[in-house]
């Protein structure tokens, strides 16, 4: 099978060596000539130091089966297209019908982006039911698992073809529901959003919040330390495309703390500042190693985040299986949100989010139907 991919950018160089090393020969599209030869060379680099490592035998023959063109004309043999281009539905909907006057009919379009309708893009084609999302976790080839969205107009029988076609790849599938955030970016938002609340309410400060996640909790991870990470141009930005999509829904409400991270530039680990100054003068904050103030943290983030992904059962975003797959591979947390449930108690869930909704009458704390029944 031939494969083609649409923007040479963090994620489509990256879903282009994993389609290389499971075999396939792949074109990679960009309007950029820089950005192809950056993602060439640091393909070239990956694939060597994948080789020195021994997890490929031969990284010659696997970057020669990767072509970089500027000419979409090119990709009229590929039978799988990923476009992994700038998120914006305008410019995504032009390059998916232009996509349709060069392909087969048979050929499957797939998108990789992170929070834009799926169906919306579909709609932009004349075969929308080949259209699907596809959404792959950054970086590609390390991360395991791959979202694949069904617009409303997908043909249902493509599912279980990607399907196969992932699990080949290495990849972990799970079927979402073309909804804001799909599974995980929906699922995750407490994490962010509610630790930025507690440290806003002055209940806690950052290096505290960031101690009691990681040391309590068991997160990889601290809140402020990931948004830093991700960067705020790309965290910010998803949260408020969520919370503009669930139709201002106060559960997703992005915050100003992060807001005015990124109008004053400060957009983490990558410009040197974030919610931590990264400068090699600057020391990084001492937690508070307050254990009772820490587990009052990590139960409330951590209710949030069980009552989200409660919620998105009971809306059947996905089933049980694939939400604990969802956010135990794509975000890496340390167990699934509905195991975590059941081994915390539902009623203890549910005593914490009542506590939070009765102090604040914010329709932000409303327990989800499944945690009373
Ligand atoms: N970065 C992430 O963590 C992440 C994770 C999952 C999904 N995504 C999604 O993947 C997509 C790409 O994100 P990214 O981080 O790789 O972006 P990026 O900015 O690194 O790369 C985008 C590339 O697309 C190219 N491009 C822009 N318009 C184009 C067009 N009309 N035709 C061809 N190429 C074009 C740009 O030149 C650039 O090289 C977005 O939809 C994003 O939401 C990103």
């Amino acid at each position: 099978m031939v494969v083609g991919i649409i923007g040479s950018g963090a994620m489509g160089a990256g879903i282009a060596q994993v389609a290389a090393m499971a075999g396939h020969t792949v074109w990679i599209y960009d309007t950029q000539q820089a950005a192809l030869e950056k993602a060439s060379a640091s393909l070239k680099s990956n694939l060597i130091k994948l080789e020195e490592k021994g997890k490929i035998k031969d990284a010659a023959s696997v970057f020669a089966a990767m072509h970089f063109v500027s000419n979409l004309s090119t990709l009229a043999p590929c039978s799988l297209i990923i476009e992994a281009i700038i998120e914006n539905l305008n410019i995504k909907k032009t390059v998916f019908s232009e996509l349709e006057t060069i392909v087969a009919d048979d050929c499957i379009l797939a998108s990789n982006t992170s929070s834009l309708s799926i169906t919306s893009i579909a709609a932009a084609c004349k075969l929308p039911q080949r259209v699907l999302g596809l959404h792959f976790f950054n970086p590609a080839p390390l991360m395991a698992l791959v979202e694949i969205i069904p617009a409303i107009q997908t043909d249902e029988q493509l599912l279980s073809t990607i399907k196969e076609l992932m699990l080949a790849w290495g990849k972990t599938p799970v079927l979402a529901k073309d909804t804001p955030g799909f599974i995980v970016n929906r699922i995750a938002r407490p994490f962010y959003g509610e630790a930025i609340r507690i440290y806003e309410e002055g209940i806690a400060e950052m290096a505290t919040i960031d101690w009691a996640l990681t040391h309590i909790g068991g997160f990889k991870m601290g809140p402020f330390a990931l948004m830093d990470y991700i960067g705020h141009d790309v965290n910010y930005v998803v949260t408020e495309t969520v919370f503009e999509s669930f139709y201002y829904d106060p559960r997703y409400k992005p915050s100003f703390s992060q807001k005015r991270l990124l109008e004053a530039g400060w957009l983490g680990r990558k410009t040197g500042r974030g919610f931590y100054n990264y400068a090699a003068t600057a020391t990084l904050p001492n937690p508070k190693e307050d254990l009772e103030l820490g587990k009052q943290i990590v139960d409330r983030v951590v209710a949030m985040l069980i009552n989200e992904a409660m919620e998105a059962l009971h809306l059947q975003i996905a089933n049980a299986a694939d939400l604990e797959t969802a956010m135990t591979k794509g975000v890496n947390y340390p167990k699934g949100l509905l195991a975590w449930c059941e081994e915390w108690g539902k009623e203890n869930v549910l005593a914490v989010l009542d506590n939070l909704y009765h102090q604040y009458h914010e329709d932000r704390y409303r327990a989800c139907v499944l945690l009373r029944k």
